[in-house]
């Protein structure tokens, strides 16, 4: 069934919402004075208990490759976020949150409900983890580039380094993603759903920080994370997960 779905998406090139359902219905999340942060409930905990199979989750991931691309590497316009490499926790997370109406994503909520149980969240997390970080992504491509990598290194180095890395690497067991090999465009689209209260579940103690920032300044750190590299994690996408020649 995966297959078969997987096959029409990529011919069609995702009439995503023909296949949609209802939505899910909405949990109560950053814009909500009850909201706790990563509340540890649902099948996210059980998720978490599980030991991951990365075989299996090859199987499971088919699905996901339509939009994220069989490398996991998304796409460089920031309509479908890079994947690969990306912590077990994180993943198990946003999946979950995603299901349970708690971070809003109608173009792909029809799939990850797909996804039958926690041990088939786990072993398709385990997968896409095991993904290498593609070096080729969308970065800033701006004549000021290096004029805004710079100013977003100075903000990022006082306020985010704390939690996500010198390199981007995150936090595995504190839910902080890595950002490291992120499309410029998806990161800036991030940013700017953070500041504005939009991707519900949020990080509070992220969103303070955050919130005073200009659009220019949420170009400037995006243009700067963009830019990141994990040595010793990234390399070029293998070629049959390359730009297909007829798709430009
Ligand atoms: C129809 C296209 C589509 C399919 C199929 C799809 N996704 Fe997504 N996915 C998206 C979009 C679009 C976003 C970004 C939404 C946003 O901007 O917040 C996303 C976001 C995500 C995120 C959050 C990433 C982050 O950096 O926070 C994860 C994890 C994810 N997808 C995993 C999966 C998995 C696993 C599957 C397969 C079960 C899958 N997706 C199938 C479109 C899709
Ligand atoms: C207190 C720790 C903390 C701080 C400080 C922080 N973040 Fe985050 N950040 C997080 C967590 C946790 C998440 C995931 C939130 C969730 O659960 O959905 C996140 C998510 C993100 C995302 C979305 C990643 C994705 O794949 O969708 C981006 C981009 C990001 N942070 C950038 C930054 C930048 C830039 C700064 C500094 C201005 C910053 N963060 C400061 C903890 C933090």
């Amino acid at each position: 069934m995966y297959k078969a779905l997987t096959l029409a998406l990529s011919m069609a090139l995702i009439p995503a919402f023909a296949l949609a359902g209802p939505p899910p219905e909405k949990k109560a999340g950053i814009e909500s004075k009850d909201y706790k942060w990563n509340a540890q409930e649902g099948e996210k905990i059980e998720a978490l208990k599980l030991k991951g199979d990365p075989k299996a989750g090859k199987e499971g991931y088919e699905v996901c490759g339509a939009c994220h691309l069989p490398s996991g590497a998304g796409r460089s316009d920031g309509t479908f976020p890079q994947l690969a490499g990306q912590h077990t926790t994180v993943l198990i997370k946003q999946m979950a949150d995603i299901r349970a109406g708690l971070r809003d994503n109608p173009t792909m909520y029809p799939f990850a409900k797909e996804l039958t149980d926690a041990q088939e969240l786990a072993n398709v997390s385990a997968y896409i983890e095991s993904l290498c970080i593609p070096v080729d992504h969308g970065k800033y491509e701006g004549p000021d580039a290096d004029k805004q990598i710079a100013a977003g290194k100075a903000l990022y180095e006082k306020q985010c380094i704390e939690c996500h890395k010198a390199n981007g690497e995150g936090v595995k067991e504190k839910f902080y993603p890595v950002l490291a090999g992120q499309h410029y465009k998806y990161l800036l689209r991030q940013m700017t759903e953070i500041r504005d209260g939009h991707r519900r579940n949020a990080n509070p103690d992220m969103v303070k920080v955050i919130k005073p920032y200009t659009n220019d300044q949420l170009v400037a750190i995006s243009a700067y994370q963009a830019s990141l590299t994990m040595p010793g994690s990234m390399c070029k996408a293998k070629p049959a997960a390359a730009k297909g020649g007829k798709k430009k």
